[in-house]
């Protein structure tokens, strides 16, 4: 199995109708390959079964590129954003405030102005101190408070947000503390926010979330707090390895179907766009140290950090040899030993392939750096036989532009 619209033609690899040999011709390696039609396909397995007052507020930290969310904001999405850049990088791109969240545990007050001025959707509270601060701001903008769960994913501890004991959030009775403290007349106290974690394979945790939230909301209600939407986060699975596949559709209508009085809304980031992107990279050359063998490529941790950052799998294979092969590590150029795709890819490949990493749309060019000064490569949109550049690769001049004046 691989991701969707990503098809063998007689040995050679096509992204919908193009021909990615044809993409490798005209663009340098490595670049991130996106799929319009699945982002699209993907965004509706979530639109089309939610009610016209819900939100799916796609979150920003998993792909930021502005042509991607241009794509995003006329399929209907809100967003989901942590930082003063992601929120103007979404307003470029034409998202309507009304339908941005704003999360994060560390949110400065002229972040938190910003916000409010805008008049955003919801600022997603993490804490008493960050209450705080939004009182003493001059408009009082609708929030929400950011519950921490105290649950398990069975995920990855980085991507863990959800227990007791994280930085994320505050817990049901900090938050009842706070709604108390402050009345509706001090507070615009609207929704409730939380995030189990990512990667998250159990869709029956987001029922027991809601349900969870429905109870507080009803508190908060009877404190006085006009509470009209419970926000469960994002985090669905996507499988790296290509064995299954998480539908959020059913996930949705799952969760439609219990949530009762309020508005649903919800944060997917992953799910919306790592299916749709793939890093294409060129094998540097071959090379055998003791028992290993190794293909070393040209994109490395740097432009797809998941692999060292979380111990992640993803799947590789050729675009010109569907074939099996012999077995190989698949390393990058960096300089840490950590910069590595992982061991046991049995491939057949040769020194000038071009090898495809798939799974790479989500949290990977979001996450690249210019560690050992590697340039940021370009991202290229196919749509059916067409495909353009939506990021150009960067320079070495761009790099320089803030050093050297
Ligand atoms: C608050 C919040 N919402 C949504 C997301 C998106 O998660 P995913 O990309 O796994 O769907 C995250 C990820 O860290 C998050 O912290």
């Amino acid at each position: 199995m691989r991701p969707d619209n990503f098809i063998y033609n007689e040995g050679r690899l096509f992204l919908e109708n193009t021909s990615i040999e044809t993409v490798v011709q005209e663009i340098p390696t490595p670049f991130f390959l996106y799929s319009n039609a699945t982002i699209e396909a993907s965004c509706e397995a979530y639109t089309s079964n939610i009610d016209s007052s819900d939100l799916v507020c796609y979150s920003v930290k998993a792909n930021n590129n502005l042509n991607i969310l241009k794509i995003l904001v006329k399929k209907g999405l809100g967003f989901d954003v942590v930082s003063e850049g992601e929120l103007k990088k979404v307003i470029k791109a034409g998202a309507d405030p009304k339908r941005i969240v704003f999360s994060g545990v560390g949110k400065t007050f002229s972040e938190l102005k910003l916000a409010a001025d805008l008049g955003i959707y919801s600022i997603n509270v993490e804490s008493a101190f960050e209450l705080e601060k939004i009182i003493k701001l001059e408009t009082k903008p609708r929030i929400s408070f950011r519950i921490n769960p105290d649950m398990e994913g069975d995920t990855h501890p980085y991507i863990e947000t959800g227990k007791a004991d994280c930085k994320f959030g505050m817990s049901e009775e900090d938050a009842l503390l706070l709604a108390k403290k402050f009345s509706n007349k001090d507070i615009n106290l609207v929704g409730l926010t939380a995030h189990i974690g990512s990667q998250i394979t159990d869709t029956n945790l987001y029922l027991d979330l809601l349900k969870k939230l429905q109870s507080l909301a009803e508190e908060m209600e009877n404190l006085g707090h006009p509470i009209d939407h419970l926000d469960i986060g994002g985090g669905l699975a996507i499988d790296y390895e290509m064995q299954t596949s998480f539908d959020p559709s059913e996930l949705v209508k799952k969760i439609k179907k219990e949530t009762g009085k309020y508005d649903l809304l919800l944060e997917p980031g992953r799910s919306i766009i790592a299916q749709a992107g793939a890093l294409v990279t060129e094998v540097i050359g071959i090379k055998e140290n003791g028992q290993r063998k190794f293909i070393v490529v040209n994109a490395g941790m740097n432009d797809l950090m998941r692999p060292s950052l979380y111990n992640a799998r993803h799947k590789i294979e050729n675009i010109s040899a569907n074939e099996d092969g012999e077995t190989y590590s698949i390393v990058g150029p960096v300089c840490e030993t950590a910069d590595s795709f992982g061991d046991d890819f049995v491939i057949s490949a040769k020194e000038g392939d071009n090898l495809i990493i798939y799974s790479a749309g989500a949290y990977g060019s979001s996450m690249g750096s210019n560690y050992n000064l590697r340039l940021r490569p370009s991202e290229i949109l196919v749509s059916g036989t067409e495909f353009s550049t939506i990021r150009k690769a960067e320079s070495f001049e761009d790099t320089l532009k803030l050093e050297d004046f």
